[in-house]
């Protein structure tokens, strides 16, 4: 693989936890994969106090721990730890910006991606110091972590500081769901095919479900997960991106505003849901203790760091429905929720079934199904009616699947390995545009204000269970059920 022209990323929040986990682990793989060129420089900042080799020993550890399944080879990480460095910044402090502006500045020939992944609470301040202290050069990029605020205008104020030291086209906000396989896998079956596209509407579809389910508890997160929520921590983001590239119009192009427009038009012919609808259109749980694979676990108001009484939703199910032609009258179920009972995410199509049954074995109503499985295994499978063998006529579902492991043999990138080398390469087509983030507030802030109005608590659910009862009432109510409950 070619190596990228030579790039810097300043990473701040260099010692958290996506920074360990995920972005670290990231770069290594770009690096083994041959894509750092000589130049390239990895720059990490954080509040505390600690010396290039205690940082550089502190990545290999977590690096080691997190290459999933892909061996830690010592010799070649010295390699990759010789482009990591570490610099103590404030974020709240000028002066530690106005360093490290001079520390950098014999690379700002370069590209230079700035990535934020820190406490959000402290977006404002960064980035009013970025611009005070001028960090900005012309080839530099800003990416922003979820969540982008909390709604619709402290999103704005973020965007607005932020857009003090960077233009549009030099902002990237982050969404990790893009940047999984699966996902472009849905781009290239629904727009390198022809087969899917005369399907894909009213009149041919019934309904859409897209579940993303957590085996996962708040894992130490509780303080973030209680302010946060499930539907600003998953549906405003990652799920409304799915939903967006299912249903968006086919796009002239791959270039970014060619993708970002017709995702915004969906996001635009949302319809709304508020105080009036908000009891039929969404359901909201909480977990009670349950068990998990069979362990016992503990229900969120129990979970350390959660404060007493807290009203927080782990669960989500939300009718959505998007007025335009294509879609009008074609409900998209979505459904989220921590301590569900499997690890799962995935779309299920279930397709309008045939207007005349010439089979009398045929069962009354066997409509076809697409399901695209994003994880835990990644595979695409239509369920179709086949004769079953023998003598009668009799027709039984058969998966025509594509398991994409077993199609392709290399190891796919992880979604943070594709999006952190499309910022290098500037290629802002899988990040959201200012406009499309606000415009999911606008669908989103609503709801809350209808929950905090109705004044009702969120349903409790067992934890390793699929949610409140209320969830399959939800969809149950059109005569539907969800995958997994058939
Ligand atoms: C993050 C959420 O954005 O996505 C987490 O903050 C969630 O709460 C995670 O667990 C899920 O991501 P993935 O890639 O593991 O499905």
């Amino acid at each position: 693989m070619q190596a990228l022209d030579p790039f810097e990323i300043v990473l701040f929040g260099g010692t958290g936890d996506l920074a360990m986990r995920k972005l670290l682990p990231a770069l290594y793989h770009r690096f083994m994969a041959g894509q750092f060129d000589q130049r390239a420089h990895i720059l990490a900042c954080a509040s505390s106090a600690m010396s290039r080799d205690e940082y550089i020993a502190r990545a290999a550890e977590q690096c080691r721990a997190h290459l999933d399944g892909v061996a830690f080879n010592e010799a070649r990480w010295s390699e990759f730890a010789s482009c990591l460095d570490y610099q103590q910044v404030d974020a709240t402090r000028v002066e530690d910006f106005k360093a490290l502006k001079t520390r950098i500045a014999e690379r700002d020939a370069q590209v230079r991606v700035w990535f934020l992944s820190m406490s959000p609470s402290l977006y404002i301040a960064t980035g009013t110091n970025m611009a005070a202290a001028g960090v900005a050069t012309p080839n530099s990029r800003v990416v922003l972590e979820k969540p982008l605020g909390t709604d619709r205008q402290s999103a704005e104020r973020i965007n607005q500081e932020i857009g003090r030291s960077f233009s549009e086209a030099q902002i990237y906000r982050i969404d990790h769901y893009l940047g999984k396989e699966p996902v472009q896998n849905l781009l290239a079956l629904r727009f390198g095919n022809a087969l899917f596209e005369p399907l894909w509407r009213r009149g041919r579809i019934r309904h859409v479900q897209i579940t993303v389910g957590e085996q996962l508890g708040v894992e130490g997160r509780a303080k973030f997960y209680d302010e946060t929520g499930a539907l600003r921590d998953m549906v405003q983001n990652h799920m409304l991106q799915l939903l967006c590239i299912l249903a968006m119009e086919p796009p002239a192009s791959s270039d970014a505003d060619a993708v970002r427009d017709e995702k915004l038009k969906v996001l635009r012919a949302l319809r709304p849901i508020n105080a009036e609808n908000v009891e039929q259109k969404t359901v909201r749980g909480q977990y009670r203790a349950g068990a998990i694979d069979g362990k016992s676990v503990v229900g969120y108001a129990d979970e350390p760091g959660v404060p007493e009484g807290s009203n927080t939703e782990t669960f989500v199910a939300i009718k959505a429905e998007i007025d335009n032609w294509r879609w009008a009258g074609v409900p998209f179920y979505l459904r989220t929720g921590k301590r569900l009972q499997q690890q799962v995410a995935e779309i299920a199509i279930t397709f309008d079934d045939v207007p005349l049954s010439i089979f009398p074995n045929r069962a009354a109503d066997a409509p076809n199904q697409l399901v695209i499985r994003l994880q835990p295994d990644e595979s695409i499978t239509l369920t179709v009616l086949a004769k079953a063998p023998g003598d009668a006529m009799r027709l039984r579902p058969v998966n025509l699947a594509l398991d994409l492991a077993e199609s392709f043999k290399e190891r796919p990138m992880s979604a943070y390995e594709r999006l952190l080398m499309d910022v290098v390469r500037g290629n802002l087509t899988l990040f959201m545009r200012r406009d499309e983030l606000d415009t999911a507030w606008r669908w989103i802030d609503p709801i809350r204000a209808g929950w905090a109005q109705s004044g009702n608590a969120p349903k409790t659910y067992a934890a390793g269970s699929w949610g409140p009862a209320a969830a399959t009432a939800l969809i149950g109510r059109d005569g539907y059920a969800w995958r997994d409950e058939l």
